[in-house]
């Protein structure tokens, strides 16, 4: 057990003796005053981890001293020792905020357990301080990175959001950071004791998401061998992101409003109903009010999302971001692999700029990393991204531009047909080592299915235009 300082509070010279022979005995710092008014300005002053009081003493009462240190020192353990013990007496301890009260007369091993007690119970506290500072350094607003004005809003808006416990709608391209915002939303708000728990909605047939929201009991369907909670209980009284919106069935969205509405759910095969304490937080890629048009989104369930609604621009809007985040990811790839790169080049820098990042900040984040993995050089230049975006050979007489204008027109081509070819190189990679599976491609490269399907259909990919089927296994139909 580590040594703390202990201040002891008694008019009684044996007591007071006693309790500091006793915790100097265990490594501790113990400091020992005789009236109440000496010991009040001692614990005041003072750095005590600890305080053992007594309740009787000659000039003040211990009760005055213990609401004092509580309401100017709430950090500090105080422990009521006393010879006059009443259970009012205690109980009027323990509601000022005593950490615990001795009878006096008490043994060694008593003092030396509600001593030991104490400081496990601050050990405690601390740690969860610190889990608490490293997850919000990890997920909170230090990490959304953008000084572009339009991210100024959104940044605005999530501080002003995150402490109601107002449903929120956040919509934007895919890699644009929602589910970096929704988890900064968390972070800051009242719920942020509790679970942050995300689901896919578009990953599951609307059969087994009903049973994946709302949970199901024994013998709901063939294979519900046991009760299973959903995430909405599992969310608790966090924060429950449901990622892919757009995507639910007319008749999940249908039980989402009723559930939204009413509060409260019934897990699958369930009689009884369970209560709704969440924070709601969804997104999507797609125009929801548009679909909410077409007849494939409830109106009344859209309003309900998006009581709130935060828009996420795409990159190519907020270009003024890219140094910024370039830099930012250079530095943190440059801290996990050991490597020393100081940066861009100018020219480079424009490339990084004039590039439209289709698939935005985890885009870019991916190129980065993918460029410090290969780099050999002290600055990354232009040189560097060309070759690492595969296009070597590509150079011909009548395309070099006679303008700096056209120069930097070019280059922006460059990188976005030659970005686009290693993307879709990367898929198809992916994809034969998968066995064309799409679920197995995406988990594989890190992507969600949605995400890499989309982009399968960005670059019409099916295994029938692209690749001839595998020797093996069974085939395998493209959805
Ligand atoms: N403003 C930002 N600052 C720093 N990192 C960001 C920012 N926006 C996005 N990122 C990073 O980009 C990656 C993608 O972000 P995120 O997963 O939140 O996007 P998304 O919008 O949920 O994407 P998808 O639609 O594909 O699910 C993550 O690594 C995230 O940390
Ligand atoms: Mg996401």
């Amino acid at each position: 057990m580590n040594s703390k300082n202990v201040l002891v509070i008694d008019d009684e010279p044996v007591v007071r003796d006693g309790c500091r022979m006793v915790l100097m005995k265990q490594g501790h710092e113990v400091e020992i005053c005789e009236t109440g008014r000496e010991g009040l300005i001692a614990a005041l002053k003072g750095r005590h981890d600890i305080v053992i009081l007594d309740l009787k003493l000659p000039d003040i009462d211990g009760m005055e001293i213990l609401g004092t240190i509580m309401k100017e020192k709430p950090q500090t353990s105080v422990i009521i020792i006393t010879g006059y013990s009443t259970v009012q007496n205690a109980i009027q301890a323990m509601k000022l905020g005593a950490f615990d009260y001795l009878a006096k007369p008490f043994s060694d091993d008593e003092l030396v357990l509600s001593v030991e007690r104490a400081i496990e119970k601050k050990h405690l506290v601390e740690q969860n301080l610190s889990l608490r500072r490293q997850l919000s350094d990890t997920f909170g607003f230090s990490n959304i990175i953008g000084n572009n004005r339009r991210m100024m809003d959104v940044l605005e808006k999530i501080r002003k959001v995150a402490p109601t416990d107002c449903s929120v709608l956040i919509n934007g391209e895919n890699g644009t950071g929602k589910e970096l915002v929704a988890r900064a939303i968390h972070v800051a708000s009242q719920q942020s004791g509790g679970k942050f728990v995300g689901i896919d909605c578009s990953t599951l047939s609307p059969g087994l998401l009903e049973s994946e929201l709302f949970g199901h009991v024994k013998g709901a369907f063939t294979g519900a061998s046991r009760d299973k909670p959903g995430i909405f209980e599992l969310a608790g009284d966090g924060t429950l992101f449901l990622d892919d919106i757009a995507n639910l069935s007319t008749d999940i969205q249908g039980k989402l409003l009723r559930v939204l509405e009413t509060r409260e759910f019934k897990p699958v095969g369930g009689t009884s109903f369970k209560k709704v304490d969440a924070r709601l937080i969804s997104a999507t890629n797609c125009d929801l009010q548009e679909m909410v048009e077409k007849g494939s989104f409830r109106q009344d369930l859209y309003y309900r999302l998006s009581v709130f609604p935060i828009y996420l621009p795409p990159l190519r809007e907020r270009k003024d971001d890219i140094p910024l985040l370039a830099n930012h990811y250079l530095t943190q790839f440059c801290d996990k692999t050991g490597k020393r790169i100081e940066g861009f080049t100018k020219e480079a820098m424009e490339a990084l700029v004039s590039y439209e990042w289709p698939g935005n900040v985890r885009q870019l984040r991916n190129f980065v990393e993918h460029l410090v993995i290969m780099a050999d050089r002290h600055t990354l230049d232009v040189l560097d991204l060309l070759e690492n975006l595969n296009i070597k050979g590509f150079w011909r007489e009548d395309t070099v531009p006679n303008t700096r204008q056209e120069l930097l027109e070019v280059k922006k081509r460059i990188l976005e047909q030659t970005f686009g070819q290693f993307e879709k190189l990367f898929l198809i990679r992916a994809l034969d080592q998968c066995d064309w599976n799409i679920t197995l491609a995406a988990r594989k490269v890190g992507m969600k299915r949605p995400n890499f399907s989309a982009l399968m259909k960005q670059y019409k990919i099916s295994r029938s235009s692209d690749r001839p089927a595998p020797h093996h296994g069974q085939p395998h139909v493209i959805v």
